[in-house]
């Protein structure tokens, strides 16, 4: 599925502009590091050629935030990252430092796919107005799932756990779309030592529970990047 760009330390302008390109089209390629024990300057050095590093408050200083132990080896379901933003940002790389025994697959499903596949009045009740809550009681936002930026891209944003409240027009449909992410959802295994690009503003992520060994995964978002936001 994903395509794939061999080695960070090569990301110079060239490796930098395919990036972009994938994303715009594809929105998603796997890595890989070109030497283990540098992976933190590989992985920030491309983050930082493709936009703006967000550093925000559950992060360290450069903008990686090392997921829990117990969150890297639970799983997680499908959803958007920082979906309580006016615009999540629009790139997430995760690099998998150490990867389970068994277990810990990635998993990832087009958001582009699922709205053209829903029935329409799923998708108009997706896009209705404060018809979704995000976020923590910090940084909460009343907003739409399936919303639209002024050029008339749509952008997705989802999750369905106690970060994502519902409203009944959306409840109701709960089954029908998530029934279609059985059908849509890619998984993907990394590998120590590579990691995985993708859009937040149109892929949903996750991961599979560990059943044996440590994962450790690292986290960028990347923001103000010279993508168009969105998809058509
Ligand atoms: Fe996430």
């Amino acid at each position: 599925m994903a395509r794939q760009i061999a080695n960070l330390s090569t990301a110079d302008s060239q490796t930098q502009k395919t990036a972009l390109q994938i994303l715009a089209t594809d929105g998603i390629f796997t890595f890989s590091t070109a030497e283990r024990e540098k992976w933190q300057d590989e992985f920030l050095a491309f983050a930082n050629s493709l936009g703006d590093v967000c550093v925000q408050d559950d992060c360290d200083p450069s903008g990686i935030k090392t997921l829990p132990a117990e969150v890297a080896c639970k799983g997680s379901i499908l959803h958007t990252d920082r979906g309580s933003m006016e615009r999540p940002p629009e790139i997430v790389l995760i690099f998998c430092e150490t990867q389970s025994d068994q277990g810990g697959e990635s998993i990832f499903l087009d958001g582009k796919a699922l709205v053209d596949t829903l029935p329409a009045q799923v998708t108009s009740d997706l896009a209705a107005e404060n018809s979704v809550c995000f976020g923590f009681p910090k940084y909460i936002r009343m907003t739409r799932i399936l919303d639209e930026t002024k050029d008339q891209r749509r952008f997705i944003r989802y999750r369905n756990d106690r970060w994502g409240f519902f409203a009944p027009s959306i409840r109701a449909h709960v089954d029908t779309i998530e029934d279609a992410f059985a059908d849509l959802t890619e998984t993907v295994r990394l590998p120590a030592g590579t990691g995985i690009a993708f859009r937040n503003d149109r892929y949903l992520h996750g991961a599979l529970p560990s059943k044996a060994g440590d994962r450790i995964i690292h986290r960028l978002l990347v923001a103000n990047t010279s993508l168009q936001y969105g998809f058509e």
